[in-house]
């Protein structure tokens, strides 16, 4: 099938763009290296630089069925400081794409939605029927976009997913033996900034243990970037005219934050100092995925323990040289083998590598 991934030269896109080319797809990326890397499309993969808005169209004419849309800008607190830009990014640009679908009758979309979606719910493990209450625009621009695939669904004939991931984690490796793990900046993400402070020696803040939980510490739930992969791949086989699943994402056990700072000591071998400093306002003590309806609708089940996702972050973190605090944007990723980008084996690679738009 020819794909289109939105956001492929981020973490998530780029590892999922990996197993569809893995798996025999066409894949084109469409990024706007915004807070990804030209370096981390994935290799056999076409690479569009330019943004959903301007460029959707374009980039769906060229014969794509399907599309798996994880563009979006994902930083909670920069969404509440600065929320037009999520309202613009994440509703507008997709509201962009979604109408350039339906006017090439291209209906089946995978997106990515959130935990954010729930705010703070009221029990866990959190079902997809359970209220939502965003307490973000990141969160509610993500919500939006969920409601207007429902819309798209029931009145042009679109068959959406929305898969709705808690915490995701781990690395994956390319075809070429390149890592490929999370660089965001700021990274907001538990296990890569553990991992960053094991290789810069610093301490590690912990944000409260008098929480009610076994160890006092917050309790989250943790996917592999692959597992999460492997649903999006089943979720691509399971579109339908007309239909709009929602489906949440996690392991449904959860990890204290003590959790998984020890199991990044025995990763990495090395002693990790903590502080433990005042509670975050709004961090609950459990927050739990119910996956229970995917593994049933889907077949789907996260294989790859807590042990795995912070060993290959562990290995991405070794294979980029230096601390996760680079900059964004742009750049191929320092310390990592770079391929211009471009999937060797794409028939469009020498236009890209030029960096144009299309
Ligand atoms: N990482 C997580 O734990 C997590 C959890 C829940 C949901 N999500 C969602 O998953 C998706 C991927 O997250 P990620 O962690 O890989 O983020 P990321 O920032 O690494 O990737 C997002 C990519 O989208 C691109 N992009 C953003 N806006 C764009 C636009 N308008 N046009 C073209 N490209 C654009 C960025 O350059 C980047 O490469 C996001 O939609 C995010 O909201 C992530």
């Amino acid at each position: 099938m020819r794909v289109l991934v939105t956001g492929g030269a981020g973490y998530i896109g780029s590892v999922v763009a990996a197993q569809l080319v893995a798996a025999g797809h066409e894949v084109t990326v469409l990024d706007d290296l915004s807070t990804g890397f030209a370096g981390a499309v994935p290799p056999g993969a076409t690479f569009v630089k330019g943004t959903l808005r301007d460029c959707a169209a374009e980039v769906l004419s060229d014969g794509i069925e399907a599309v798996l849309h994880f563009a979006a800008k994902s930083l909670v607190g920069e969404s509440v400081a600065d929320p037009a830009k999520y309202w613009s990014n994440n509703l507008g640009g997709t509201l962009a794409l979604l109408d350039a679908m339906r006017e090439m009758r291209i209906r089946t979309i995978i997106f990515s939605s959130t935990a954010a979606v729930y705010g703070e719910p009221e029990r866990t493990p959190v079902e997809e029927t359970d209220p939502t209450r965003p307490t973000s625009p990141y969160g509610a621009s993500k919500l939006a976009v969920d409601t207007a695939l429902t819309e798209f669904c029931r009145l042009y004939g679109f068959g959406a997913v929305s898969l709705r991931y808690f915490n995701v984690a781990g690395a994956q490796q390319a075809a070429d033996g390149t890592w490929l793990g999370e660089r965001h900046n700021p990274e907001t993400h538990l296990i890569p900034n553990v991992l960053a402070a094991v290789t810069e020696g610093r301490r590690v803040q912990i944000f409260g243990d008098d929480y009610p939980t076994p160890d006092g510490t917050c309790i989250r739930d943790y996917i592999h970037v692959t597992d999460l992969a492997d649903a999006h791949l089943r979720a691509l086989g399971a579109c339908r005219p007309g239909q709009h699943s929602v489906y949440n994402l996690g392991n449904g056990a959860g990890f204290s934050v003590r959790e998984v700072i020890e199991v990044c000591r025995e990763v990495t071998g090395r002693d990790i100092a903590t502080d433990v400093t005042g509670r975050r306002a709004g961090d609950p003590a459990v927050l739990v995925a119910s996956s229970a309806k995917i593994q049933s609708d889907l077949g789907w089940r996260a294989s790859r323990d807590l042990r795995a996702m912070a060993a290959d972050a562990w290995q991405f973190t070794q294979a980029r040289g230096h601390s996760l605090a680079g900059g964004s944007g742009g750049s191929s990723p320092r310390g990592m083998p770079s391929r211009g980008g471009l999937g060797g084996s794409s028939p469009r690679a020498s236009s890209e590598r030029a960096g144009q738009q299309r």
